[in-house]
């Protein structure tokens, strides 16, 4: 596309050039830009402004971002007296179209008495920012931000790119694109500065993200955290499958004693319900991986209440959690459609069925079992009962956390594969007892528990670390509930109020 026919497009046409550019490059670039309704509900979350606004916009695209935000302090009773914004764009075709709105910006500032500058700079942000903060002798001297908002480029980095090597070398341990702008932003800050950014829901849990968490919490307090009820409303053009939140932080150690979590269906015009939460129950102080929970509403509430009772740790119940260790294309030789000589069972998320593993499953796209060698002995697990847990579960699937038990006593084999698509629970690397086994898949298949883990884990996995930091009941109360649940495939529904009665 050129970019001469760019400009001359009328806006709504621009916007639609630019976002119908080849899919691959966009997403190489982690480029989906902001709505405007989404843009303008960002910007009305800055609380206050400096009469010197210094604004940074990481990964500005054409400027959505930038505009609502002038927009907003424009319409301010006391304006800020001027406003220098700093825009990074690394895509060269988007740069006249932000051209065109920082012009925009310009003349609206102008109108509204305030003194406008821009700054563009069509260069990696990566690189820029790191050296920045470095310190680095040839950078450029480093900038300082009173206001950042920003949409940043979300893909995974690699650990040996030169993105992930630039963010360590000024200690940062990103796993994707958006958490090390984040991060570079948050130092650009100075104390008090705001930033809005929106951003994927992962970081709120799991273990990649633990670095992100340990720094952005200890440096910013947040302020408000605002989801959209639908995973795919807010980019629906983009087809982005993301869960998204949007946060608003203000650089600063103390934390304010309640945040706001705000929610809306994600379409334009939207209703948006808000309610407050105590920091310390959004980021449990005694929780070691700093999970971000988000309690949206009653029922959330409610069963964030009931988990809080129980005491029990993983360990305090001598369990352990581990994920599945054969990866099936790395033992590709070694798979068997049906089970036969020298071979073992190999359980995947395909072979559950009710609250039981069903195996072998006749028809089956996936092997039902794995070749006993020297080589694949040490992927296997001794036989006995274990429970499984998916790893990959969609949001608008009816459970987030989907249990099922692997009985050794249905199936003659002294060892047993599980497919890497899998977390299982253990004692010792062995199996446990059928009381505890069915307490437990019991518990983690919940009413109360799912709607629980969907305040911390707003993505597709379930990591095995998800699992390790919830409390459990006690190993009495496990069995207790096992004991109850006589009928061996007993429906979903029918498992919630003995769990209940035992429990709360
Ligand atoms: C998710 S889009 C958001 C664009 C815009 N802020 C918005 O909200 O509409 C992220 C933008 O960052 C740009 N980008 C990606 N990597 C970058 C980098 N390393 N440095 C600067 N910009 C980058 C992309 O080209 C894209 O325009």
């Amino acid at each position: 596309m050129q970019t001469d026919a760019l400009l001359q497009a009328p806006p709504q046409r621009r916007k639609r050039i630019a976002t119908d550019k080849d899919a691959d490059r966009r997403r190489e670039l982690g480029q989906f830009l902001t709505p405007d309704p989404v843009a303008k509900f960002m910007a009305s979350l800055f609380r206050t402004h400096d009469r010197d606004v210094h604004l940074l916009d990481a990964g500005a695209g054409a400027g959505a971002l930038s505009i609502a935000l002038v927009r907003h302090f424009c319409r301010q009773p006391r304006p800020p007296e001027r406003i220098s914004l700093t825009a990074f764009e690394i895509d060269p075709i988007l740069l006249p179209l932000l051209t065109i709105t920082l012009e925009q910006c310009k003349k609206e500032c102008r109108e509204a008495g305030i003194q406008f500058s821009a700054t563009v700079f069509s260069e990696n942000f990566i690189k820029t920012a790191t050296a920045m903060v470095g310190r680095d002798l040839f950078a450029i001297s480093p900038l300082r931000f009173n206001a950042a908002i920003v949409n940043p480029p979300y893909r995974k980095i690699r650990g040996d790119s030169s993105e992930r090597r630039l963010l360590r070398r000024v200690g940062i341990e990103a796993s994707n694109l958006y958490t090390g702008f984040v991060t570079l932003i948050t130092r650009l800050l100075t104390g008090g500065g705001e930033l809005v950014g929106i951003t994927p829901r992962s970081f709120c849990n799991g273990p990649y993200f633990k670095p992100f968490r340990a720094e952005f919490l200890e440096t910013m307090a947040l302020q408000q955290l605002h989801v959209f009820e639908s995973r795919t409303a807010a980019f629906k053009k983009d087809n982005v499958l993301q869960e998204n939140v949007i946060f608003h932080a203000v650089k600063g150690t103390s934390k304010p004693d309640n945040v706001i979590i705000s929610s809306s269906s994600g379409q334009p015009g939207g209703e948006v319900s808000e309610r407050g939460m105590k920091y310390t129950s959004l980021v449990n102080p005694d929780d070691p991986e700093q999970f971000i929970h988000l309690t949206v509403n009653d029922s959330q509430a409610r069963a964030r209440l009931a988990i809080g009772q129980l005491s029990a740790s993983l360990s305090e119940l001598d369990l352990s959690v581990s994920t599945g260790r054969v990866v099936d294309f790395r033992a590709r030789e070694f798979l068997r459609d049906h089970p036969g000589q020298n071979s073992v069972p190999l359980v995947y998320p395909c072979h559950f069925n009710g609250g039981f593993v069903h195996w072998p499953k006749g028809k089956s796209r996936k092997p039902n079992a794995i070749e006993c060698n020297d080589i694949t002995r040490g992927l296997l697990v001794p036989a006995g009962v274990y429970v499984l847990v998916k790893r990959f579960s969609p949001k608008e699937g009816p459970r987030r956390i989907v249990a099922c038990i692997w009985d050794s006593g249905q199936v003659p084999a002294a060892l047993v594969g599980f497919e890497n698509h899998l977390n299982y629970f253990h004692i010792n690397g062995c199996g446990m007892s059928l009381p505890l086994a069915r307490g437990l898949a019991a518990f983690l298949n919940s009413t109360v528990l799912d709607i629980y883990f969907r305040q911390f884990n707003g993505h597709t996995q379930v990591n095995a670390t998800d699992l390790r930091n919830l409390k459990y009941p006690t190993k009495t109360q496990l069995e207790r509930i096992g004991h109850k649940i006589c009928k061996f495939e007993l429906p979903r529904e029918g498992l919630d109020p003995i769990v209940e009665i035992e429990l709360f």
